[in-house]
């Protein structure tokens, strides 16, 4: 999967070198290029935000660097040659981040386009396929790596962005000729699980960072001409800007991606999983040893009857969901509850019956 990330502050995405994601990248699952939108101004100062139209508090993000980036990255179907870069006339210091050229697979594997990471400075060392690579339209997703297969097929998710539809088709973005482009902003709609998930089978997503009091809202509106454009929100709460958030994302997404965790099981139980854990948050977890300052861990768990473990678990999952987000119950569909979920969440004190769960 190609992950391309326009910032202001390349510097914020050095944690994608450790970890698990760290060795993603490194195994080549995970082809992250962080670009510098400073690179796509023109001026001496390399300005990318002005005064808000209609008066008010704060700076908006101009709307030149950010259409002249999402040019650069993705190509147009009308002039299918990717820019190479900044204009030549471009002001940047020494460490800036020449954009990455070519989508995924331009003349290379999604693995060999990538080899660095964001050294602390904020010098990007590792990017995509070189300036000019020259490769046609046709030929510049042929590799890399579509973890859960193609997406097309797949449909919007309720209240979602567009799949396929903002301005490209499903085979434009299952080929990856066209990404998704992600924009987090307090404004969006909610970042789920399922978002997740949904990225996760994607095989290119752009980011973009805002910061201030956000970007001009025409750059969204004319990027959906082309591509699928989700403006997505953390929660009801205020960042200082979209780089903290896009870490969350890629986290998220990334730990999905077949081969990036150990185990791929554990992805199945994860609180909000899609299946049966969906609006469920996951229960409390134990290890050794088995009694800890007078602690012991429940004996169920020491018992080695997988069935009624598994039953616990449930019961667990459905107990902390009423305690700490009664609100998820209520988006449960009746049917996925058996009889025994319904005796464990009525006597947890929740509703269950006909017409309340909705309520
Ligand atoms: N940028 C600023 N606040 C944000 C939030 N809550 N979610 C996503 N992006 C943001």
């Amino acid at each position: 999967m190609r992950l391309d990330i326009v910032t202001i502050f390349p510097e914020y995405f050095a944690p994608l070198d450790i970890s698990l994601l760290g060795k993603a990248r490194r195994t080549g699952l995970l082809d992250v290029r962080v670009h510098d939108l400073r690179d796509w101004t023109h001026d001496r100062h390399r300005t990318v935000d002005d005064t808000p139209y209609g008066g008010g508090p704060g700076m908006v993000m101009k709307p030149d660097p950010w259409g002249e980036a999402l040019d650069a990255l993705v190509p147009r179907s009308d002039n299918p040659t990717p820019s190479s870069g900044p204009p030549s006339d471009d002001s940047a210091s020494t460490d800036k981040t020449p954009p990455g050229g070519a989508p995924p697979g331009g003349g290379a594997s999604a693995s060999e386009t990538f080899t660095g990471g964001v050294s602390p400075g904020g010098a990007v060392s590792g990017r995509g396929a070189p300036p000019s690579s020259g490769a046609s339209a046709s030929e510049m997703f042929t590799g890399g790596v579509s973890p859960g297969g193609a997406v097309s097929g797949r449909g919007a998710p309720p209240g979602g962005g567009g799949s396929p539809g903002d301005g490209a088709s499903a085979g434009e973005m299952a080929s990856g000729r066209v990404p998704r482009l992600i924009i987090p902003t307090p404004s969006g709609r909610p970042f789920t699980q399922a978002d997740a998930v949904r990225y996760a089978a994607e095989p290119w997503l752009v980011f973009a960072c805002g910061r201030y009091e956000g970007i001009d809202s025409r750059v969204a509106e004319e990027a959906r001409t082309r591509m699928p454009v989700d403006e997505v929100s953390l929660g009801d709460f205020v960042l200082a800007g979209g780089e903290v958030a896009v870490l969350v994302m890629v986290e998220a997404i990334g730990r999905l991606l077949p081969g990036v965790l150990g185990n791929a099981d554990s992805v199945t139980d994860d609180s909000f999983a899609p299946g049966a854990m969906e609006s469920l948050l996951e229960g409390p977890v134990y290890t050794k040893p088995p009694v800890w300052r007078e602690r012991p861990v429940p004996d169920i768990l020491l018992s080695g009857h997988h069935g009624a473990i598994a039953r616990w678990r449930r019961d667990e999952a459905l107990r902390r969901t009423v305690r700490h987000r009664p609100e998820l119950l209520s988006r449960l569909a009746p049917e996925v509850l058996d009889e025994h979920d319904r005796a464990v969440l009525r006597e947890a004190g929740f509703p269950v019956d006909g017409e309340d769960m909705a309520d």
